[in-house]
């Protein structure tokens, strides 16, 4: 029989207004990746926020190694070999690669000095990257990495700590496709040494390439727990959802109009060179390229949030200077951010003011008043609609699961009137449930005669939904693909490629 390292029984957490965990079990072998998944709300990070001491539960019993144990708090988790990588990687920019990964219990230069043994610490972290594979140079400033490598360096410093339970929560939402292969490879040989994996993911392809058993979460409560071999997508998100999905991407083929918007010649020094394209009325222009080839840049530009050296932008056949998102809402253009922590979500606001805040126009009673009324209304009508988990509308956003925050977000944009919407990574982090609602909204809104520009990493997104896409490549446009001639292999091909295939 294998090996049980982690029991956890009977867990109850609740917040006020939301019964976040209601009795929940969950067993974890030793060296087994299990993957934990479940609606945007479902209860995912609170239970693994019981485990690491961030938010103890109010009852239940947590057995480690056959013995009961109470996490009080994070140290206590980390003095027990359970670490977590979090959602949100939380690095000290400014510090070395080593400094990092011993920050608090550097090595001395003695027992009683209080000097730090620099070399020590250098020969430590050059011997523990070196058993993990990973070839990066100790004394390299953080801030220079990409998110990928900081992840990593969150894996070895948990690797330090001799941890044997590592949590991931949803760690490639920023990665790219080899990254994350990079990160796959890794799990494995955390695996291959007897560590066990809590992995948390809403893309459903990736359970069936490294987790080994899943639990679904809903509502607060199991709902199954299975070796990975005895399910499949379909049943897997029938458990998490409750009912059959029929139809994941929903597109309608609607008549695409005349040009819209003209971009020409955008530049913006060091990070877009000579970008031109148009989008057509009606129509759901996907953007594909790899973390960091400046999709977002580009957009932003666009949309006044980041100056341009050059170009320039022609709607409804007028030439139009936007240097502010004020200017960019002032020609009907909306944008939904990718960062929801910088520039999206107002965490000291409520759900609601969240919601009506790019909208406040629409509302407007008289001259001071707002609409109380109808702002309920909406706010209630696309709370329904995205099945946005929370206990009211006058709960503050901050309080609400990462991909509840998200869906907030998504609200707000498709509210305002814009005739051009940017949505820059609709979908991340959402569940495939809210995934496919937010889908058919947007196909909604595209036959309805908007025009969208859809930035997205998720290429079963892009090519499900795209009527055409832009592929970026270090700050170009390297191609533009009709929908008939999309696919995988293409799209990756220019994603990476810069070479020749610069297109006019
Ligand atoms: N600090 C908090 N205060 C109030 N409510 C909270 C808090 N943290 C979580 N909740 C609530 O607990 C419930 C479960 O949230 P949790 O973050 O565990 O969901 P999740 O499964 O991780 O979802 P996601 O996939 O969106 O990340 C949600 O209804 C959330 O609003
Ligand atoms: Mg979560």
């Amino acid at each position: 029989m294998e090996e049980i390292i982690l029991e956890m029984r009977d867990i109850v957490r609740t917040f006020p207004g939301v019964k976040a965990l209601n009795g929940v079990n969950f067993v974890l072998k030793k060296g087994s990746v299990h993957a934990l998944m479940g609606e945007n709300g479902a209860g995912k990070s609170t239970l693994m926020k019981c485990l690491v001491g961030i938010n103890p539960p109010d009852s239940g019993t947590i057995i480690l190694k056959g013995k009961q144990v109470t996490i009080p708090n994070p140290l206590v988790a980390r003095n027990l070999g359970i670490a977590m990588i979090y959602q949100e990687l939380n690095p000290v920019l400014e510090r070395s690669v080593m400094e990092n990964i011993w920050l608090g219990r550097e090595p001395m230069r003695g027992k009683r000095s209080p000097l730090v043994d620099h070399k020590a610490m250098y020969n430590n972290t050059k011997a523990l990257l070196a058993d993990l594979e990973l070839d990066l140079d100790p004394r390299q400033k953080v801030k220079e990495l990409s998110v990928a490598k900081m992840q990593m360096i969150e894996i070895a410093k948990a690797i330090s700590f001799n941890a044997d339970i590592v949590i991931m929560d949803e760690p490639t939402s920023a990665l790219t496709t080899n990254e994350v292969e990079h990160l796959f490879s890794m799990i494995d040989r955390l695996k291959k040494r007897g560590v066990s994996v809590i992995y948390i993911t809403h893309k459903m392809d990736e359970i069936f390439r490294v987790a080994d058993e899943v639990t679904v979460l809903r509502d607060g409560s199991n709902v199954t727990s299975k070796p990975v071999a005895e399910m499949d997508i379909n049943s897997l998100i029938t458990a998490m959802v409750g009912r059959e999905l029929t139809e994941m991407f929903p597109k309608i083929d609607c008549p695409i109009g005349e040009v819209r918007m003209e971009v020409r010649h955008l530049e913006v020094p060091g990070l877009i060179h000579d970008a031109s394209f148009d989008l057509r009325r009606g129509e759901i222009l996907g953007v594909a390229g790899l973390v960091g080839a400046g999709r977002t840049e580009m957009m932003e530009a666009i949309f006044g949030l980041r100056q341009k050296s050059g170009g320039e932008i022609i709607i409804d056949g007028k030439k139009r200077t936007i240097n502010s998102p004020v200017d960019a809402i002032n020609c009907r253009m909306g944008f939904l951010t990718e960062d929801r922590r910088l520039t999206g979500i107002i965490p000291v606001l409520s759900v609601k003011n969240n919601t009506i805040i790019a909208n406040l126009d629409r509302y407007k009673k008289a001259k001071f008043f707002l609409d109380h009324k109808k702002i309920n209304r909406d706010c209630l009508e696309y709370k329904e609609m995205l099945n946005i988990r929370t206990p009211s509308l006058d709960a503050l956003i901050q309080n609400l699961s990462g991909g509840n925050q998200q869906k907030v977000l998504v609200a707000r944009w498709l509210l305002t009137n814009s005739d051009i919407l940017i949505l820059d990574e609709p979908t991340r982090g959402i569940d495939v449930g809210a995934k496919a609602e937010i889908h058919s909204l947007i196909t909604k809104l595209a036959s309805e005669g908007k025009s969208i520009i859809m930035v997205s990493s998720e290429m079963p997104e892009i090519i499900g939904m795209s009527d055409r896409v832009m592929v970026v490549c270090q700050g170009r446009i390297t191609a533009m693909l009709d929908r008939k001639d999309l696919d995988q292999e293409t799209i990756m091909r220019y994603a990476t490629s810069i070479s020749n295939h610069a297109v006019a």
